[in-house]
């Protein structure tokens, strides 16, 4: 080989189309689970004018789980989720991510960088483009901005779209555009945009909302799928849907957990049932 072949060879090594330059790579982040804990939430308080949103909550997610939230409205749902993903002061408490990151001194785009990922209950996709771009512009956006200005995704990113793809059931409609995708798949769509930039833990707020019941049966099977790989928690009205996912639902009253078990254990909680479940049943 003369010296310019192999001073060739170098220079297409390092301008290879499908990698990214090393000095521009994320770093990974690591996520201290050595107790089995992704998401410590203690004595957590938020107040609004006064009135406790959050009131004292202390709570526990185990890594991989999928755990599910219920309670009635103005219970406080959405409101941690809010201080979990860096959208709401908190007055008071503790929210760790694993042992090490200090949720409550980060900022929303902090946070969504170290793998916490949330799903707002309406789909928010870009209608006017395909279900791949849609993948791929979630994919750059998450990364932020350098990554964009390189056209070009990598092999491994080609993939993961790939990957994803086949998780959300939508490995066929790739050239549809998403403004034509039923209201389930939307979501499906919002969470495969989640998942390309790979979260250690998803927050899912309301997905079978407005599903039909084959669309809700399929969001079952999809959010079981992801946990393991993932920590999913996910706040659902549908008890039926909450009973065929969760492993260990946690009620939440006034701001605080008021139970915490299997669905059986907590629809027969006397106190959850005089409270939320009761007056259903
Ligand atoms: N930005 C806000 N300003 C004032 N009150 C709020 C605000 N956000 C939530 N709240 C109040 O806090 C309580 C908890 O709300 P939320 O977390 O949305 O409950 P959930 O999601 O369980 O229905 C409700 O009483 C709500 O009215
Ligand atoms: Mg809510």
């Amino acid at each position: 080989m003369s010296i310019i072949d192999s001073a060739l060879d170098n220079t297409r090594e390092t301008f290879r189309r499908d990698q990214v330059w090393s000095f521009l790579k994320e770093k990974e982040v690591s996520v201290d689970v050595s107790h089995q804990i992704i998401l410590y939430i203690e004595g957590l308080s938020v107040s609004f004018d006064g009135f406790k949103a959050l009131n004292d909550m202390n709570l526990y997610i185990n890594d991989g789980e999928l755990r599910c939230l219920i309670g009635a409205n103005g219970a406080g749902k959405t409101t941690l989720m809010d201080v979990i993903t860096g959208k709401t002061q908190c007055d008071e408490g503790s929210v760790y991510f694993g042992q090490t990151h200090n949720l409550l001194e980060k900022d929303e785009a902090e946070i969504s960088q170290l793998g916490i990922g949330r799903k707002f209950q309406k789909p928010t996709v870009f209608e006017a483009h395909t279900v791949l771009d849609n993948l791929e512009l979630s994919l750059k956006t998450n990364k932020g901005v350098i990554p964009t200005l390189l056209a070009r995704l990598s092999s491994t990113e080609i993939l993961k779209i790939d990957e994803v793809l086949e998780t959300i059931g939508l490995k066929d409609h790739r050239m549809m555009l998403a403004g034509s995708l039923s209201h389930g798949q939307k979501q499906w769509l919002e969470i495969g945009m989640l998942l390309v930039s790979e979260p250690r833990l998803l927050l899912v707020d309301e997905p079978v909302a407005g599903m039909t019941a084959q669309e809700t049966e399929h969001t079952a099977e999809l959010l079981k799928s992801l946990a393991g790989d993932h920590t999913v928690v996910v706040v659902e009205h549908d008890m039926e849907f909450v009973r065929s996912i969760a492993k260990t639902v946690t009620v939440l009253h006034q701001g605080s957990v008021l139970a915490e078990g299997t669905m059986d254990e907590v629809q027969n909680n006397a106190a959850v049932r005089e409270v939320y479940l009761g007056d259903e049943s």
